[in-house]
Parts: structure tokens; sequence; C-alpha cells
């Protein structure tokens, strides 16, 4: 008995030690694969994250440029023991984000699951792809036709919020934007509005905005990593606190959602705000459409669909209020631009204050050339992350699956080979002849292949109405120079301490 038990242990004991063989022959292949790729010194157990930590956040963008430009285009960071690899050339995205094999996300994204759970920009493998498949239809045009006038009606109270500070001496006008955009998210992803404009210290909007930054915040210090950490923080309680609010809210309007589908119950924000509600409004929500999906193929359950909404509700508002915010900011700096863009408007409109239809969106195209270029020097997202689901070859370097790879649209759009005056501002960049000779992934703002924005449509027409509406009322003038405004690469690129600008009324 006893020779057999130590067979038996001898036999454990050697399986460790091949298995533990195996791991290190691994690593150190992994290391050797690596190590091949350009990239700054790595210190023992930090890697190169000092280069990154020890920089501050509004100098993080020129760090990473300045990386760039010495070890690109394709180049290697160690993250402790972690390796990341940073593509800047369009023509090496290709592989990556064209194939379904690399739809994995990073492990910044784990911080958003208890949040968003997996939901349609955390989720992976075939709960993503059935997901996507599913929710598509809910962004077709004719459902985005029926939003123009939510996003009008939000735009008119904005303007007149607006007006109020037009004539002075500037103010920030971030906020602004920010709160008009969270109302029309929250009208057209869960059929609820929520006055974000009118109660500027709305709960919900407050808890939204407050699990935004206590994720940017925990991702940013290593030490919170650890949940038994993190959790007993004043940031993790506060987090929780928030989490709890702005989830259980999406879960009432569910449920009232589906009460009222059922006939069961008038929802209260119907009685609440007669005008206003998606049951007098007659159009659909996204959450209704999810409902109908699940109703029909009984294929969602509430969880999944509150982690769907609450995805909107992350992806959708942030995004095109710094988008938007960045638009008006360079406008502000270039009056000649700001002019052309007005005229196009007064031809559209002619001395109308009618609200836009999606025809007059669709005629804005000196706007659209506005909007891209400022997406260019201020990508709204300007990193995309995967995890490599194979072995890949780039220009000769060989990247071992399960390595995470950044691309950076940031670094991307100042190439001079697609961008010859990278620094300089010029819409005419997206003159239809210029964009010809351009690779197809030279400008992806909205991503692009299988795991593209989703929103990207609803994105441009909001943003479209929105700046519409603000110029057609206001012109603008930036107080701050390009020099002045850091731009912060949280989750999205948001301008450091807002935008300040001074309005004079058109009218
Ligand atoms: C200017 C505005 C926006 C920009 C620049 C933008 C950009 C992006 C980018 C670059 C991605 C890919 C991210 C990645 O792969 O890591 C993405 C994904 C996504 N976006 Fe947007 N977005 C915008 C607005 C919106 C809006 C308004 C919505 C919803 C109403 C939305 C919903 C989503 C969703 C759900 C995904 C995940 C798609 C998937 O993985 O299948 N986005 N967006």
């Amino acid at each position: 008995m006893d020779v057999f038990a130590a067979l038996v242990a001898a036999a454990a004991a050697l399986l460790a030690c091949a298995y533990l063989a195996a791991g290190l022959a691994r690593r150190a292949k992994l290391r050797r694969l690596i190590d091949k790729l350009p990239g700054p010194r790595a210190l023992p157990l930090v890697g190169t994250t000092h280069h990154i930590l020890g920089t501050p956040r509004n100098k993080l963008l020129n760090k990473i440029k300045e990386l760039g430009q010495q070890y690109g285009p394709i180049f290697r960071m160690w993250l402790g023991s972690s390796p990341e690899v940073i593509l800047t050339k369009s023509t090496h995205f290709e592989e990556i984000i064209n194939s379904t094999k690399h739809v994995e996300k990073s492990d910044f994204y784990k911080f958003l699951h208890p949040w968003l759970g997996t939901g349609l920009v955390t989720s992976s493998g075939q709960k993503w792809h059935s997901h996507r498949k599913m929710i598509t239809p809910a962004f077709h045009l004719s459902i985005l036709d029926s939003f123009i006038e939510v996003f009008a009606d939000n735009c008119a109270i904005l303007v007149d919020k607006l007006a109020r500070r037009a004539g002075g001496s500037g103010f920030d006008i971030f906020p602004y934007i920010t709160r008009c955009t969270l109302d029309i998210i929250c009208e057209t992803a869960m059929g609820v509005p929520i006055f974000a404009q009118e109660d500027t210290d709305s709960e919900y909007g407050r808890m939204v905005n407050d699990v935004i930054e206590l994720t940017v915040y925990r991702r940013d210090r290593l030490w919170l990593h650890p949940d038994f950490i993190f959790y007993n923080t004043p940031a993790g309680r506060r987090y929780k606190k928030s989490l709890g609010i702005t989830k259980g809210f999406t879960k009432k309007v569910i449920q009232e959602r589906k009460d009222a589908l059922s006939g069961a119950v008038k929802p209260s924000h119907e009685s609440s705000d007669e005008d206003r509600s998606f049951g007098l409004r007659k159009k659909k929500a996204f959450l209704d459409l999810l409902l109908e999906v699940s109703g029909k193929e009984g294929k969602l359950s509430d969880e999944e669909i509150r982690e769907e909404v609450d995805t909107f509700m992350f992806a959708g508002h942030d995004t095109t209020a710094t988008s938007t915010a960045w638009v008006l900011f360079m406008l502000g700096h270039h009056p000649e631009i700001q002019e052309k863009v007005y005229a196009e408007q007064a031809e559209i409109f002619q001395d109308s204050k009618r609200s836009p239809t999606m025809k007059d969106l669709h005629e804005m195209k000196y706007f659209d050339r506005v909007i891209k270029e400022t997406l260019r020097v201020y990508p709204t997202v300007p990193f995309i992350q995967r995890i490599l689901g194979e072995d890949v070859r780039i220009d000769g370097y060989d990247i071992p699956r399960g390595t995470s790879v950044t691309m950076s649209i940031f670094l991307t759009n100042l190439d001079p080979e697609s961008f010859p005056n990278p620094e300089q501002y010029d819409p005419d960049n997206f003159l239809p002849e210029r964009v010809l000779g351009r690779h197809h992934f030279a400008f992806i703002p909205f991503s692009a292949g299988p795991r593209n924005c989703i929103g990207q449509k609803f994105a441009q027409l909001e943003e479209k109405t929105l700046l519409s509406y603000i110029l057609r009322n206001f012109k603008v003038l930036s107080l701050d120079s390009r020099e002045d405004v850091h731009p912060i690469p949280e989750i999205v690129l948001r301008p450091e301490h807002g935008i300040k600008v001074c309005l004079t009324s058109r009218t």
C-alpha cells in the first residue's frame, strides 16, 4: 500500500513538473517572439509600465505619439509580465480587424462587467455573435428615422439653455452637450425621458457618470484591480452604490415596459409626462425591439436585455457628446470653416427654424467632412484592443495567440502617407477624390469588420442634428488654444477641463 502511495505521489510530482516545464517553455517562447519586436527597455516585474504610469494623464497622448515615432509602426510594451503589441499602420490592422477569429476584447473590458455583464461591447464568442445578429435590425435606417424627432426635441431644449449663456463672457459647453446626449440615449434606448437638461442634478445621470468615471479610476490603478481591495475602498463603495442605482433603474424600466406590453399596467412615466412618453410618441425604443425579439423567439433573458440596454447607455452618450464638443472646439478656432458650414445650413433650411429631416441630414456634405476631420484629429475612441484568437504574422513578426493587440486609431490618423499634412485641420481631407486613394482602414473612427460600431449611423445622425441646431442659432468662438486643451484618453478621448466657448446669437 505504501509502495502504491509512493508511486502515485511520484507520478503526480512528475506530472506537475512536466506541466510546469511546459508552462515555462511556453512563456520563454512568448518572451522570445515578443522581444523580437522593437520597444522600450523592459525592467524586471514592472516591464515597461513605468513609461506610461509615470506620465501625467494630460501628456499621455504625446507620450504614445513619441513611442510610436520611435518604435513604430509595430512595437511591444510589457505590462508587468503581459505583452501588449501596438500597431500604428492601417495596413497592419487588416488581418485582425477583418477576422472573426479575433473578436475577444482586452482585459480592460472586464472592469465593465459588473455593469454591462456580457452585453455587445464586452461579450465574445457565440454569445456576441448571436446577440449582434439579433440586435442589428434595431439600428435599421427606418428605426433611426423615427428617432430624429427625439434628437430634435432635445436639441431645441439645448438651444434654449444655451441662449441663456449667449453674449456672456464664455462658459464650458461640454456639460450642456453631455446632458443633451444623455437625455437622447435614455429616450431612444429605454423609451424613458429623464430630463437631465431640465434637472441638471438628475440622480440617474449622476450615477451613470459615476460608474463610468470610477471604472476608469480603477483601471488606471493597478492596486485596485483585485475585487477584495477595490470594494473595500471609498471609491469601491461609491461604485457599488452608484451601480446598484443605475442597474435598478434599468430593471424597473424593463419590468414596467414588459407589463405595459402585456397590457397589465400603464408605465408610470407615461402618466407623469404624457407628452414625452414613448407610449404617446408611438415609436419604439431599442428596449421595445429587444423585448419583441425575446418575446417572439424567447431568446433573451431579462438580465440579457438589461445588459444590452445598459450597453447602449454606456456606448451611446459619452461618445457622441465628446465628438460633438470637439467639432465645436475646432469650428471655434476656424471661423472660415464655420461660415462654410453655416452657408450649407442656410442653403438647406433657408430661413426656416424647422427641425432637420433624414434627407436634410444626408445633404450636409460639407458638414460630414468637418465631422470626419475632427474625428481624425480627436478620435473619440483612440484605441481598439483585441486578444488574438490564433497566431498571426504581421510585418514579418510572429505574434502568438492570446496576446493583447492595440490598434492605435489615434496614430494611424496622423500617418503622413494617408494624410500629407497630418497636423493641419483640413476638412477637404475627406473630399471623395482624396478618400479614394487611401487604404480602407486609414480612417476607422467607428472601427471596422465584424466588431465595428453598431451605433455608427445613429451617432452620425444625432451629431449632425445637434450641431445643426447649435450652429444655426449661434456663432461659436473657442476661448482656449489647442495647446491648452489636453485630450485625455479615458474610455473616450475627452477634453481635460471641458470646452470653453463664447456664443453669439445669430438671430
Ligand atoms: C461618435 C460616436 C461613436 C464612436 C466614435 C463610436 C466608436 C466605436 C468603436 C471604435 C467601436 C469598437 C470598439 C472596440 O472594438 O473596442 C464601437 C463599438 C460599439 N458601439 Fe460605438 N461609437 C459611437 C457611438 C455609438 C452609439 C451612439 C452607440 C449606440 C447607440 C454605440 C454602440 C456601440 C456598440 C454596442 C458597440 C459594440 C459593437 C460590437 O462589439 O459588436 N456607439 N463604437
